[in-house]
């Protein structure tokens, strides 16, 4: 599949976009500061916070997994048995799960939550974090997929 170029110029804070990279969906979510902020919470719930993973970029080994913290890049696919996990990224109540919410994705396969970094929580079915796709930045807010 040929690398796909996505213009996030217009991707305002707290909004996510959907491009489909070798026919997977990739998510491009751009994250506020308070979104950022919540992967401070989540760090102690998620089983593999700093994406020690061998099968990780070495750009996805931190805890927001991405180049740069404000855009996350992730492949939307359920790392247990690929369904797609629904997007609950907005934060409280706003998400439909509860004002205690910290923004992330749900898979209503089998209930695996992932964070906004699309790290996953500790004893859930999904055995690791969403996988990041190969990918660079061309200018400021062109990204490279693939
Ligand atoms: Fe997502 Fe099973 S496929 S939890």
């Amino acid at each position: 599949g040929a690398p796909v170029e996505v213009d996030v110029g217009k991707l305002a804070p707290g909004e996510m976009m959907t491009v489909e990279w070798r026919g997977k969906p990739v998510w491009i979510l751009r994250r506020t500061p308070e979104m950022l902020a919540s992967l401070e919470k989540t760090d102690g719930k998620v089983s593999d916070p700093e994406s020690d993973k061998p099968m990780q970029p070495g750009y996805a080994k931190n805890k927001h997994r991405s180049i740069k913290p404000e855009y996350l890049v992730a492949v939307g696919i359920c790392t247990h048995l690929g369904c797609s996990p629904s997007e609950k990224f907005k934060m409280g109540a706003e998400s439909g799960m509860g004002a205690d919410w910290p923004g992330g994705f749900l898979c209503p396969c089998h209930g695996s939550i992932f964070d906004l970094a699309g790290r996953v929580y500790s004893s859930m079915p999904a055995p690791d974090n969403l996988e990041i796709p190969p990918h660079q930045y061309l200018a400021d807010t062109t990204i490279l997929v693939g």
